[in-house]
């Protein structure tokens, strides 16, 4: 597989960051205009390779509260109660799944004190100012400012200016404050970011500008990055805990099985860990419905599988994954979703995945059914096979998942 490593894990980093900010079909892009933001203000503040790490933790800075059914900042902004232990433990969350990406650890070090203040009444560990990175004192203050404007009320320049001041000297520098306040108004920087139509550009601009962490090659930087995005993918529906990763887990057990090449096994084992990236715009309510969909909502269920293909190819590099993760709804008869593709013009790695990914689902509880045991899904498994599995993969894959 040629494949540039460095680049990958950037745009799997920029992916994730991204998927962390989609609510339902609402895209917020937090997480993208606190990078720029931060890039912004950092400059001349701190060093180059600084400035580089700072912006990375800024695209997964928010990424441990995945988990809350709405996006972190209405938390925030709200200051509600509700959820509070997910929403002050979410920097260290973060810190510790950012952290198992290769080449992150000064940027998760920035993650863990994103919510300081520094008069030492921020959380999760009350530092004072002297404690605090300068990175994550700016970081605190690029949130800030984007938890403001996400909100209404703070449209105008300088009602935010003075939203900001109210906070200097307890939350924010007032130097650092100061500068962020000159960088807002240098070259139209608040009239641009605070116009959606606009960050995906600026967006595209400050990430080329940044450039990537730069990952050793012959390192598995990539499968623990796609790791790690299983473990976020996972984190967004509490009831899917652990699936996404045990799906590519299993996947690749089968697919050694069937002595398929080193790179085969390798592509299956990812694709399997990303099969359900296109899940995360999915309303909670949806997944979490104890009886049986309506039409429509079935529907959004089935769309998963095409925005799964979508996000994949926002992964420039790994593109030739797309059609393997998102295909694994396909049915071998013909009948399954969502191209209705049958037998072998069904990817390889997509009829592995599937069979995985049916067991997996059966022996979970659901909210709507309690959870078999594994011998009789593997039955459940023979019964649709050549209707729904691939009868030659269903003989290789039942022994193995038999004995999981
Ligand atoms: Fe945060
Ligand atoms: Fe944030
Ligand atoms: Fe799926």
């Amino acid at each position: 597989m040629r494949i540039n490593p460095t680049k990958c894990v950037a745009e799997i980093i920029s992916v994730l960051s991204y998927i962390s900010d989609v609510e339902g079909t609402r895209k917020l892009y937090h997480s993208w205009k606190v990078a720029i933001l931060a890039k912004n203000i950092s400059e001349r503040q701190i060093n180059d390779e600084k400035r580089r790490d700072l912006f990375y933790a800024a695209l997964l800075h928010d990424i441990g509260g995945i988990s809350l059914p709405f996006h972190i900042i209405h938390y925030l902004l709200r200051q509600e109660k509700v959820y509070r232990n997910i929403v002050i433990s979410h920097p260290i969350v973060g810190a510790g799944l950012t952290a198992q990406i290769p080449q992150m650890n000064a940027a998760s070090k920035y993650i863990l004190d994103h919510h300081e203040w520094i008069d030492g009444t921020g959380y999760p560990r009350a530092k004072t100012k002297e404690f605090i990175p300068l990175e994550a004192q700016i970081l605190r203050i690029a949130d800030a400012i984007d938890i403001l404007l996400q909100s209404k009320k703070y449209s105008k320049l300088a009602l935010l200016i003075k939203r900001l001041k109210k906070n200097a000297g307890r939350e924010f520098d007032v130097k650092l404050l100061d500068k962020a306040i000159a960088v807002l108004k240098q070259n139209r920087l608040f009239d641009r970011i605070t116009d959606e139509k606009n960050i995906v550009g600026l967006f595209k601009h400050a990430f080329a500008e940044t450039g990537f962490i730069h990952i050793p090659r012959r390192s598995d930087a990539v499968g623990k990055t796609l790791e790690t995005a299983a473990e976020v993918i996972d984190m967004k529906h509490p009831y899917t805990a652990g699936h996404s990763l045990r799906v590519g887990h299993y996947s690749m057990q089968v697919a050694k099985a069937m002595k398929l090449s080193h790179d085969d096994i390798t592509k299956i084992k990812w694709a399997g860990l990303l099969h359900d990236i296109g899940k995360v715009n999915l309303e909670r309510k949806i997944l979490d419905k104890p009886d049986s969909l309506s039409k429509a909502e079935y529907h959004r269920v089935q769309e998963h599988a095409n925005l799964t293909n979508e996000i994949m190819n926002l992964i420039t590099e790994l593109k030739f994954l797309a059609p393997i993760a998102s295909s694994h709804h396909e049915y071998f008869d013909g009948s399954g979703y969502p191209y209705g593709l049958k037998g072998e013009f069904i990817p390889l790695g997509s009829r592995v995945i599937s069979i995985c990914d049916a067991f997996d689902a059966m022996i979970s509880n659901r909210p709507y059914r309690k959870n078999l045991s594994p011998k009789t899904a593997c039955s459940q498994i023979k019964k649709r096979s050549g209707r729904q599995f691939d009868p030659a993969i269903v003989k290789i894959a039942i022994p193995i998942l038999k004995n999981l």
